[in-house]
């Protein structure tokens, strides 16, 4: 019996928004984005991209744009269990006792709240979904969420020590990099007024894929809203967009894989030549910036 500690995530499995253009972001997400539908009701759509993952994206049709919730990944039912026995033993709400869930992709899981009342959701053991043909530039994961948070400082130490995911990098003090195992960022956070998601990445399987997503983008109307760029924290390719909802997702390529033994985390200054390594992008515009700020998100309810 070793005592209660931290999960050992190993990916984030796939982000649901709250839409109030559910109908639209189908069409959006499934057309030019290059995901595929999975599952579809009334008020509900489950996305798939060419990767593993039974879904990447859920979509909730609703009054207010927002974050439904997030599931990480953990390797078994054994440590969804240890999961949830940490949690209680750090006063964290859960939402369910973990168990077997019969929501779509269905698996292990376990639901609780951060404290700025996110729902989260840790899975073990979820359907398997043959992997899609790769000749296709189009996303093969969700690659991070990024989440405004009011706190910064307080956002860190409970992903760290709650999670146990790890700071890659910040940049100053008003953006800092959480990572699982590989990908330098898994969740980052944003300091702001108020809580709300800031944008979801989703990651093709190269930078020729990425090029040809946004070329695939453009035929089909739509210009970014940030990019095309390459960010210094994280090293990844990136292209930002507005969906019908108003909602930011970024499609991104060559993430910065990270080495547990010798990363040294750095705090990168806000720099136009530090911002975008390409120097292709520019300073995001106030209309992106009001979309990744998004409305008061208050959480679950
Ligand atoms: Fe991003």
């Amino acid at each position: 019996m070793t005592a209660p500690h931290p999960p050992t995530i190993r990916a984030l499995r796939h982000v649901a928004l709250r839409t109030t253009a559910l109908e639209g972001s189908v069409d959006f997400y499934t057309g030019p984005w290059g995901l595929d539908l999975v599952q579809r009701t009334e008020t509900t759509a489950h996305l798939r991209a060419a990767g593993p993952e039974h879904h990447v994206l859920e979509l909730h049709a609703a009054e207010r744009n927002g974050l439904h919730h997030i599931a990480f990944a953990v390797q078994d039912p054994a440590e969804v269990d240890a999961a949830a026995e940490w949690l209680r033993a750090e006063g964290v709400t859960l939402l369910e006792e973990p168990g077997r869930t019969d929501r779509p992709g269905g698996g292990y899981a376990v639901r609780f709240l951060d404290p700025e009342n996110r729902v989260l959701e840790i899975s073990a053991h979820v359907h398997a979904v043959p992997e899609l043909p790769q000749d296709r530039p189009v996303p093969r994961k969700v690659a991070h969420s990024v989440l405004n948070t009011t706190d910064i400082d307080a956002a860190t130490a409970w992903y760290t020590r709650v999670l146990g995911l790890r700071v890659s990098d910040w940049s100053e003090h008003q953006m800092v990099f959480l990572r699982a195992i590989g990908d330098h960022h898994v969740i980052a956070f944003n300091q702001a007024e108020w809580t709300a998601p800031n944008h979801v990445a989703y990651e093709v399987g190269s930078l020729d894929a990425w090029m040809r997503s946004i070329g695939r983008l453009k035929v089909a109307g739509h210009e970014t809203a940030w990019g095309p760029g390459r960010h210094g924290p994280g090293d990844n390719a990136f292209a930002y967009y507005i969906d019908p909802a108003g909602l930011v997702p970024e499609m991104t390529a060559e993430v910065l894989q990270i080495d547990e033994e010798t990363w040294m985390p750095r705090v990168w200054p806000r720099t136009p030549e530090l911002s975008d390594l390409f120097r292709t992008a520019g300073p995001p515009s106030p209309r992106v910036r009001e979309h990744m700020g998004g409305v008061p998100d208050p959480g679950w309810a």
